[in-house]
């Protein structure tokens, strides 16, 4: 945390997400806040804890309006403030286009290869393009200085760098991209890739997960646009303005001792979790935790289960996972029919295997809090992650930091960024349901001292790659930048 002190030294700082840390409810209880089922906010919220500033995000809640001051501004976190929430409201046809249209149902799909063909309307085209200018008049008007740094979240704001730039010739533009970037071929069938490409390259600093995806970033900027690539330094020049293009892995934060010290003990954590699902202490669990999205696997996970049935029925009766997917863009065709295709699947595993009370995958369509989820990760045998493809994932890293008592295995997909880092967790493909069922039943019968082993490399790593460190990278990088500027400036 010192680091991002050190190397901001007071500059002003801005966030801009579509995603708002904290979401206001209205309920016969009065305002309730609740937190979104998000890695970007997951990870950016304690650094942003750390450093103050101004936070512009999309406002979603049915409140949200409700707790504004005069300036259309409130402090957060409640229980705590200390930087400011500023919302841009959007008219129902603008969330439409820009945030289910071509957002999640163009550049999600685009990004993620996952097989589901992107759909790119004109009139999404044209709504995202709007909301990312009214997010850059926002940002804009936020700014008190005419050179602060703005931290720019996520593939809804793909034109955002340029407009501001356009405006704040001397801003520091640091934008994070936290999905994939697929190879030139498959972004190439986009037809505004050209405007995106330009768009993005008005930051600073473009960072990535992965070197891979910086990688493909390059690429595609080599194949469909006019520009200088240093490969060298990782940098691209369009128009005489340089981006730094660098991986910076994302992170969680790292409980501190007093933290550690509010959780319950792991047995009382397996108890717990075992005595809400009606199932016995000495029943195997394993847990997955993911928003209800078609990128992260769980088909081929409880292919996985079935499979691992079939070839141990021993473990009929003994084992289940508890699948916690929180429902995510249900408005959108393609994750109605995947939640569909889902429970059907379950259904189906269930009555094969399952016997009077006894379910082998325990699938809960919600969202669960951090400290129900904390218990959770401590009670499991072990945690799945199958993502088909994922910019990062931060269910593992969250898994591992919960596992102070040195226990738990982590499966984790081969095609989750996280798999770089992580390598002593069971890696798998998750197409591959041999391997994976495989995998399944190792991580169940793993000996004590194995898990052990592996788990506190993972914790080694995982402490020390934490999301400070991750922002205080991009920072120290930001502030090189500024340094040379302002030198160049005065010659
Ligand atoms: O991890 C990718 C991501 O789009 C995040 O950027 C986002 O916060 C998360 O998935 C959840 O998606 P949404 O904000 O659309 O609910």
């Amino acid at each position: 945390r010192a680091l991002l002190h050190n190397d901001l030294q007071g500059d002003e700082v801005l966030v801009v997400s579509n995603r708002e840390p904290y979401i206001h409810e209205k309920t016969p209880n009065g305002i309730v806040v609740k937190r979104p089922a998000s890695g970007l906010v997951t990870a950016v919220e304690p650094v942003m804890r750390a450093c103050s500033g101004t936070w512009v995000a999309h406002g979603s809640g049915s409140a949200d309006r409700d707790v504004v001051d005069a300036n259309d501004v409130v402090m957060v976190p409640p229980d705590h403030p200390t930087y400011s929430l500023k919302r841009v409201w959007l008219t129902r046809e603008e969330e439409e286009g820009y945030y289910y249209g071509f957002a999640n149902e163009g550049l999600w799909p685009l990004c993620h290869i996952a097989h589901v063909r992107p759909v790119f309307r004109v009139s999404d085209w044209e709504y995202y393009k709007e909301v990312n200018r009214r997010f850059a008049d926002k940002v804009i008007a936020s700014a008190r200085t005419d050179d602060p740094v703005i931290l720019v979240q996520d593939y809804h704001f793909a034109l955002l760098p340029q407009l501001i730039r356009e405006k704040l010739p001397r801003a520091t533009i640091i934008t994070f991209w936290h999905i994939p970037w697929p190879n030139p071929e498959s972004f190439g069938i986009c037809p505004w890739r050209a405007e995106l490409l330009r768009g993005m390259l008005g930051s600073s600093i473009l960072g990535f997960h992965t070197r891979f995806h910086c990688k493909n970033f390059i690429d595609t900027v080599d194949r469909y646009l006019e520009t200088r690539i240093e490969h060298e330094h990782s940098t691209i020049t369009l128009d005489g303005r340089e981006t730094l293009i660098k991986n910076y892995p994302i992170s969680i934060h790292w409980p501190d001792e007093q933290e550690e010290s509010a959780w319950p003990e792991t047995e009382e954590c397996r108890r717990m979790l075992r005595r809400n699902f009606n199932l016995s202490d000495s029943h195997l669990v394993a847990i997955g935790v993911d928003r209800f999205d078609y990128t992260k696997g769980i088909l081929e996970r409880a292919n996985a289960v079935e499979r691992m049935l079939e070839k141990h029925p021993d473990m009929i009766g003994k084992f289940s996972l508890i699948q916690i997917a929180a429902p995510s863009r249900s408005s959108l065709d393609e994750y109605r029919y995947f939640q569909e295709r889902l429970s059907r699947r379950v259904e189906e595993i269930n009555r094969r295997f399952g016997r009077d009370n006894y379910q082998p995958f325990i699938l809960l369509a919600e969202h669960q809090g951090s400290e129900i989820l904390t218990r959770y990760y401590r009670g499991a045998d072990a945690c799945i992650v199958t993502s088909l493809h994922d910019g990062m994932n931060l269910v593992s890293k969250e898994f591992i930091a919960c596992r102070n008592d040195m226990q738990g295995v982590l499966i984790l997909s081969q095609f989750a960024g996280a798999a770089g880092e992580l390598p002593e967790a069971l890696i798998v493909n998750p197409y591959h349901v041999e391997e994976t069922a495989d995998a399944l039943y190792q991580a169940l019968t793993m000996p004590e001292a194995e898990q052990r082993e592996r788990i506190r490399s993972l914790r080694a790593t995982v402490r020390e790659r934490n999301v400070y460190r991750w922002a205080g990278f991009m920072l120290q990088d930001a502030a090189h930048a500024r340094r040379r500027e302002r030198i160049e400036a005065r010659l």
